[in-house]
Parts: structure tokens; sequence; C-alpha cells
């Protein structure tokens, strides 16, 4: 693109942006603490999902000191549902030493945000451009599928490698003057315009600059190979009630996948008899079987699916429950911080 078609490029893309921009609550601030939660809790989940987790967030944790030292299960309670727990736990860590080694000023450069928990280079570049003006890149997957039609860019967009060439193509287009506005405006281009299928090139500002609408491949466009088979584990899951009416929990270990979050027992379903895997980790009794069908369902990770089969049982406590088991009401349970997959059990519960 010569320099011409890219100083228009630009132009026809940011204007855009200022009459069409979606209003959502991190436009209407420049603090770099907020825009950062919002980046974050933008990885991987949709904006009309985020925008009430944000809102209620910030009102819990309004300035980056009180977010540092919050309790984790209050944390991770203010997540729930959000999905992809770790990301909540390192940006504690992340503001947490901005706090500590920063006075509780964001950096400003690219060097010293990467190397804060939880920011990698979308992240550092969402916030430099975004909060800060800077002219820096913040490639995700929706800037890839855009740019690569624009450019006509046939890397694989599945690779880590491909980041690379659309951070330099990027580069060598970015509004200098406006480079949270560009980069913005990719986004909700992204979003409202330029989609994976069926793309709206009829109301795109900038498709008098796209080389896939010109050549008719908009469909075709980004190349993404397919993932390998998410792998499947299958459990029963014993939603198991005591005498008072309180029902066995378990805290996920500390490290992993969804740690620290409660969950009700499960055991996953091997060549072992279920029942006595459970009755023995947990050191009760099943006095008997209220409903061996309380529900099925399928939960589905990025790498991972979990086929779940919920049984209610009536139990007896034998011995003292391991450190991380507790039997506790229905009241309690709803204070504590668990994942979706759970949260649908307990509710057909009442
Ligand atoms: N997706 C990720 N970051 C975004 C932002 N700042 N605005 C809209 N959508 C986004």
């Amino acid at each position: 693109m010569n320099y011409q078609y890219k100083k228009e490029f630009r132009h026809h893309l940011v204007d855009w942006f200022n009459r069409e921009k979606r209003d959502l609550p991190w436009r209407r601030t420049s603090d770099p603490y907020k825009i950062w939660v919002s980046e974050v809790m933008l990885q991987q989940t949709r904006v009309d999902t985020v925008i009430p987790y944000y809102n209620r967030f910030l009102e819990k944790y309004p300035t980056m000191q009180s977010l540092a030292y919050a309790p984790q299960e209050e944390l991770l309670k203010m997540w729930e549902g959000l999905g992809y727990y770790s990301r909540a736990r390192n940006l504690q860590a992340g503001v947490k030493e901005v706090v500590e080694k920063y006075n509780a000023v964001v950096p400003d450069n690219r060097h010293d945000l990467s190397k804060l928990k939880g920011i990698g280079p979308y992240t550092a570049g969402a916030i430099l451009s975004i909060a800060y003006n800077k002219p820096e890149h913040a490639v995700d997957g929706n800037v890839m599928r855009v740019l690569s039609r624009v450019l006509h860019i046939e890397d694989d967009i599945a690779l880590p490698k491909t980041r690379k060439v659309f951070e330099e193509a990027v580069d060598m287009l970015i509004d200098e003057e406006h480079p949270g506005d560009f980069n913005q405006a990719i986004m909700d281009l992204g979003a409202m315009i330029c989609t994976p299928t069926s793309p709206k090139c009829l109301l795109c500002p900038v498709r008098d600059y796209c080389i896939a609408f010109h050549e008719g491949d908009t469909e075709q466009l980004p190349l993404k190979s397919k993932k390998t088979k998410t792998k499947k584990v299958k459990y029963e899951v014993y939603v198991a009630v005591d005498e008072q009416g309180n029902y066995l929990l378990e805290k996920r270990p500390s490290e992993g996948l969804l740690a620290n979050m409660w969950q009700f027992p499960m055991i996953e379903l091997t060549k072992d008899v279920a029942k006595d895997t459970f009755e023995k980790q947990y050191n009760v009794h099943i006095k008997k079987y209220v409903n061996k069908d309380l529900l099925k369902f399928k939960h589905i990770f990025s790498h991972l699916t979990w086929e779940m089969e919920c049984i209610l049982v009536q139990v007896k406590q034998l011995e003292h429950l391991p450190d991380n088991v507790h039997f506790y009401s229905i009241e309690k349970i709803k204070e504590l911080p668990m994942p979706v997959m759970m949260l649908k059990i307990l509710n057909v519960l009442n």
C-alpha cells in the first residue's frame, strides 16, 4: 500500500469509527487500570457478556489498591460465569505489582507492561494505544480476520507465529495520531461488518481498500487450520446431601483448571466402580439414591469436553472429611465461587 492509500484507509476507518462506534462503558474513560480490566475480560468473552461484569467489578474495585488486596474467593465470585478464571488471578497479581513496584501507575511502555502477570502482546498494545495514545499494535483474532481480508494475507491464523505477520501489518497501517481509535475501529469493524461469515461488505468504510473484496475472496479468508479434536472425559457427579440437608462440596486445587473454585464431587468414569471411589475418597456412605438421573449435560472447554452425569444421593459422614471438603447449606454454597457447570447443577436443586 502506498503512502496516499494508507492515509485514505486510516481516514475512512477512523472517521467511520467516530460515527458508528459502539457505546461501551470502557470507552467513557481513559484510566489505564479500567481499560486493562476491560481488555482482560474481553479476551475470549463477548462484549455483551462483559458489560455487566465490567460495571460490577469496577464498582467493587474502583482503584488498583482495592483489587490488589481483595480476598481471592471474593474476586473469583465477582468473576463467576465469565470463565477462564486464571485471568482474574493474573489480573490481580499484575495490579498488585503495579501498586507495589510502580506506585500504582500503570507503565506506559511495552517493555514494563509485558513483564506484568497476565499481560501479553495484545493486552499491552490495547492499554498503550487506548489509554496512552501510543502507536502500538493490539492484534487478536478479530484484527487478524479483518486484516487478512484487507491485505489478502494467507498465513494460517491458527499458528502462533502468524501473529507477528499481523503485528507488522498494523505497525505499517496504524494512524499515529489516533492509534487508540484506529485499533478499536478495527475491532468494531470485525464485530459489526467484517464478521467471520457473511461479512457486510456493502456497509464497509474501507471496502475500496480491501483486496479480498476486489478479488471476491472474503469468505475464504482468513485461512485457519482446524484444531485437533478436543479430549472427552466422562464424570459421575455426586450431589450428596446429609440428614441436615447440607451438600458435600469440594474446593479444587490451587493450581490448574478452575483453580480454587468449588464443586460437587466428580468421579471420572474408568474401570473402577464410581460409587466405591466416591465413598472411599470422601469418607461417606451412600444411604439412598434419591435421583439417579438428576441432570446430564456436556461442558465444553477450549481444549476439553466434560460429559457429566449427575446423581442425587443421601449420605452419612463416616470419619473426618478431607481438608478441602465440607458440608454446606444451600445459602452458604451460593456465596462460594463455582464454575458455570456447577451452578447449573445447583440450579436444579432449588
Ligand atoms: N474487544 C477487545 N477489546 C475491545 C474493545 N476495546 N472494544 C471493543 N471490542 C473489544
